[in-house]
């Protein structure tokens, strides 16, 4: 394995547990700012060449700063465009001087709830964390042509994989009681019946196959009023959860990362919504061999959400993999 130091300059501010300081591999994409991220890289504690999976790689940069610190890195995304800045990252660690940037980053295009398959197949022995940092990225909510967002006018198409069922084959298919259940659940909406029947009235004149259309729909039947958000927030939100089984992912992530990390691991969530953080708060708590660092969520500091507002609602949970019985005796 290339040693960081043939890659990393010397000293410097922002070093890592060695004192140095990486060249290159510190630098993201220009305008995502990763979220906690200082909290995160403590939390993990890699020593130089620890194995790190960052299952939402997105822009890289959480994992650039774990590079950064002298970690090894398996980056997982289930998004195609993720590419681009996983060859960026290889770009990077090539000028600056990493002969086989193989042996310290590799990347699959996957869905992170076969983490565990993604580690064996990796040949990576021992995994020291996972990290999951939850939810789209900055970068998914600004392109208008994936649909996420209700402020940009684009195609009703909201999946982060670019495969299966889009938002617009759920709204133009799905059944009144069925599109209620989903705003109702995953939106927490409380209009959830009255938005479900009028998407029905609309898609009888027409499919619904843009945001602006859905947005038009959505707004035309929330009822008057003072509103402390969008009308059609909840409603985006459901979809791209129903459409990503976000919920259903992050469950067999969970498990699956728990099942990865080497004995003493550090299992590292930010959620950004309740729905997540419930379900990781009740994985971290019940499973016998995770016992969890964070009694309450830590949160990001007032001064991080005023440079970055994705980090308003930002929930970190940690986890540390119990020592099985015989890795206790054999240190006792
Ligand atoms: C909030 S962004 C991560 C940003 C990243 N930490 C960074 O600093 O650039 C979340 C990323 O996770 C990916 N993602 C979400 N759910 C996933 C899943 N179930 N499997 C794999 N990737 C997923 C999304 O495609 C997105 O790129």
């Amino acid at each position: 394995m290339t040693p960081p130091h043939a890659y990393v300059a010397q000293s410097g501010s922002g070093a890592g547990p060695r004192g140095e300081r990486p060249r290159a591999v510190d630098r993201g994409a220009a305008d995502h700012v990763p979220v906690m991220l200082e909290r995160c890289l403590d939390a993990l504690a890699p020593d130089v060449g620890d194995w790190v999976v960052d299952a939402t790689f997105g822009a890289g940069g959480h994992t650039r700063a774990l590079l950064a610190r002298g970690a090894r890195v398996l980056a997982i995304d289930q998004d195609p465009n993720a590419l681009a800045y996983v060859e960026a990252l290889r770009d990077d660690l090539r000028t600056a001087g990493v002969d086989r940037p193989e042996e310290r980053f590799r990347f699959a295009q996957a869905n992170f709830a076969d983490l565990d398959r993604h580690v064996a197949q990796a040949g990576i022995g021992s995994v020291r964390g996972v990290l999951l940092d939850l939810g789209v990225s900055s970068m998914q909510i600004d392109q208008a042509e994936r649909g996420f967002a209700f402020r940009h006018e684009g195609p009703l198409d909201m999946r982060m994989s670019g495969t299966g069922e889009s938002a617009a084959d759920v709204v133009n298919t799905w059944t009144m009681e069925a599109l209620a259940a989903v705003l109702h659940r995953y939106g927490e909406e409380r209009h959830s019946r009255r938005i479900a029947r009028a998407i029905e009235a609309a898609r009888d004149e027409a499919p619904i196959t843009t945001t602006g259309r859905l947005v038009e729909v959505v707004t035309s039947a929330y009822p008057g009023g003072p509103r402390r958000d969008h009308p059609a927030r909840r409603t985006f939100q459901a979809l791209r959860i129903v459409v990503n089984d976000e919920l259903g992912s992050l469950e067999r992530g969970l498990e699956a990362s728990a099942s990865a990390l080497a004995d003493g691991g550090r299992l590292v969530v930010l959620a950004y919504h309740s729905l997540e953080d419930r379900i990781v708060k009740h994985v971290l708590r019940d499973r016998p061999d995770l016992e969890p660092l964070t009694k309450r969520p830590v949160e990001a500091s007032e001064a991080e959400i005023a440079a970055n507002p994705r980090a308003r609602s930002a929930k970190l949970r940690v986890a540390i993999k119990r020592r099985s019985d015989s890795d206790r005796e054999q240190h006792a």
